[in-house]
């Protein structure tokens, strides 16, 4: 078995040192989600793979790493010529208030400060709490002697903290910075949208606390996004309504008392365990968000704005998420099936109505689907019970949509279905959805499997996305820690971070850029707009990593990653993605 993997990974190790990837013109794109409306040099067409770009010469080839082998060593191992700084772990102090870093980093933002590519905001999502680390030398001073739930939802939310790269090249974290703070189980959210004040939640407009945060997205107006996941355990802990959660929420890092813009819970993109957003420009102007629902036979979905994107507004765009129409994935017909009340009404109040298997096997039934869909539903049902009514539409369920991202170049968006044991997926698979016309306002679509997981590929698990500005994917594994080295998944190794190229001889090819310590998943990679760094995120590592000077725990924590030569469009001509983002 290994010397099948060691052939494996020669060969694309000498095809990727080789020939590099098929030329993308300088496109006006900018990272990942965040280049509105990426003016790639042309149209890819659909069917022909790409056929135009093969044919341009490559600016500046990307062949920038030597890939890795898979390991089982404790450290996080990167190709010769990058190496790690620790920004900050759980239980570092991160401000003058003495707030602390919480438990199980994900989701990374980084929010230049002045446009710099070398200080800024760093949002850091912190998804759940292991008890056995909530120990009182991790509490900040106010929190000493506090109960144990307390301490959890402390631990879980988000952080803003300020990095900056000091004139040794180390990337640090800024302890004084003004704008440094928690997000966490006790911040206080206005619930905005469709189900906002509705019975469905209770007739609530405020939450309390956010948490389970996996991964999230920016906005188009210098937000972020966070999405909660498995929001259920937290809420039942603590004892607070489960409608509350499961939401995606917005916060603006910049604004550090939360005076000008309120953090939200944003019920009109539905409740489910949310994994992350992906936010593009339709056609007409109207703002998009793809999302997945990271369980077991779940969907895919998208949200449309009903009014169009002003970038004149600023952050009054957030309305934007408030008022639009939220769309489910049938993948055997190819389109987007509206979740609209009346009609889940209409057919779960039909004499021969039977409950979806999916659903059985979330133990509804006719009565308790009747009892979520009131005759009389309003959207708000349909909001606060997305998964029950996507599947009563016709919503396909999938593999565990995770991360979805939205190609810069030719606006395919790219979905990371985990696996599904259930289905015989182990590995998983990445998915390529085209929308008709490259229009995300379509409601038809075409897709296909990218790149399916397994020893052939040399991944498992694929979990969260993100592009640079050559059009590679970047994908981060989660082989539950249980799996890790053993059986049909030994070949895989740690959890590791991968490079697929989506375009040229490559694509789809997998190659190797990082492996994560023991017991750990890697989450949250993002560039800086000039791709001379990349945080990632350690989460549940299980031994003693990063073993830094006084460490006696194996901490979650999240890196920048350095090495990187910089990318083509670092030259004043980038119009896209985060070189647009402003300190204000
Ligand atoms: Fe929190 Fe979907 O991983
Ligand atoms: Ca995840
Ligand atoms: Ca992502
Ligand atoms: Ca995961």
């Amino acid at each position: 078995m290994e010397k099948v993997n060691m052939s494996m990974n020669r060969r694309k190790f000498l095809g990727y040192l080789g020939t590099g990837t098929a030329a993308l013109a300088a496109a006006s794109a900018g990272l990942g989600t965040l280049a509105p409306v990426a003016k790639a040099a042309s149209t890819a067409d659909h069917l022909t793979g790409f056929e135009d770009m093969k044919l341009k010469p490559h600016a500046k080839p990307h062949a920038f790493f030597k890939p890795i082998m898979p390991s089982l060593d404790d450290e996080l191992i990167l190709p010769e010529g990058f190496s790690y700084d620790v920004l900050a772990a759980y239980g570092d102090v991160i401000n003058q208030n003495g707030d602390t870093f919480g438990f199980n980093c994900d989701f990374t933002i980084f929010f230049p400060i002045n446009e710099s590519n070398e200080r800024g905001l760093l949002w850091v999502n912190l998804e759940y709490v292991n008890d056995a680390y909530m120990k009182e030398q991790y509490m900040p001073a106010f929190m000493q002697g506090t109960p144990i739930d307390t301490k959890r939802r402390y631990h879980q939310g988000g952080a803003i903290i300020e990095v900056f790269k000091d004139n040794k090249g180390n990337w640090k974290m800024d302890t004084s910075s003004k704008y440094a703070r928690r997000i966490n189980g006790f911040t206080e959210f206005d619930l905005v949208g469709q189900a906002a004040g509705s019975s469905a939640i209770g007739g609530q407009t405020k939450a309390v606390g956010t948490w389970a945060n996996c991964s999230g997205g920016m906005t188009l107006w210098n937000t972020l996004l966070s999405c909660e996941e498995n929001f259920e355990t937290q809420a039942n802990r603590s004892n607070l309504p489960s409608e509350h959660y499961g939401w995606v929420v917005e916060v603006d890092p910049f604004d550090e008392n939360d005076e000008n813009f309120k953090p939200c819970k944003h019920t009109s993109l539905g409740r489910f365990n949310h994994e992350n957003t992906c936010m593009g420009i339709t056609k007409s102007g109207r703002i998009a968000v793809y999302m997945g629902d990271d369980k077991t036979n779940a969907c895919v979905y998208k949200y449309i704005s009903n009014s169009k994107f002003d970038p004149a507004k600023g952050k009054a765009n957030s309305k934007l998420l408030e008022d639009g129409a939220l769309y489910v994935a049938n993948l055997q017909q190819g389109r987007w099936v509206k979740l609209d009340a009346a009609e889940v009404a209409k057919r779960v109040h039909d004499t021969k109505f039977s409950v979806p298997n999916v659903l059985k096997m979330r133990d509804q039934s006719v009565q308790s689907l009747r009892d979520m869909f009131p005759i009389n539903a309003t959207q708000a049902h349909v909001m606060v019970n997305t998964h029950e009514a996507a599947i009563i539409l016709g919503g396909t369920p999938t593999d565990r949509p995770e991360d979805l991202e939205i190609n810069p170049f030719d606006h395919s968006i790219f979905i990371a279905h985990t696996n599904n044991a259930v289905h015989g997926n182990i590995h998983g698979h990445i998915t390529r959805i085209f929308e008709k016309e490259d229009d995300f306002e379509s409601m038809e679509f075409m897709f296909e499997i990218f790149a399916a997981g397994g020893r052939q590929s040399g991944f498992s698990a694929p979990d969260n996305l993100t592009f640079d500005s050559d059009g590679n994917l970047w994908v981060v594994t989660d082989m539950s820690e249980s799996n890790i080295g053993k059986g049909v998944y030994e070949w895989h190794g740690n959890n590791g971070l991968f490079v697929l190229p989506t375009h040229g001889q490559n694509e789809g090819e997998a190659f190797q850029f990082a492996s994560g310590p023991q017991g750990c998943e890697l989450t949250g990679p993002w560039f800086t707009a000039d791709e001379k760094a990349l945080f990632l995120a350690v989460q549940h590592p299980t031994t003693n990593w990063p073993r830094r000077k006084g460490d006696v725990d194996p901490l979650p924590a999240v890196v920048a990653i350095k090495g990187f030569k910089g990318n083509n469009l670092d030259n004043g001509q980038n119009s896209g993605g985060n070189n647009k983002n402003k300190n204000n």
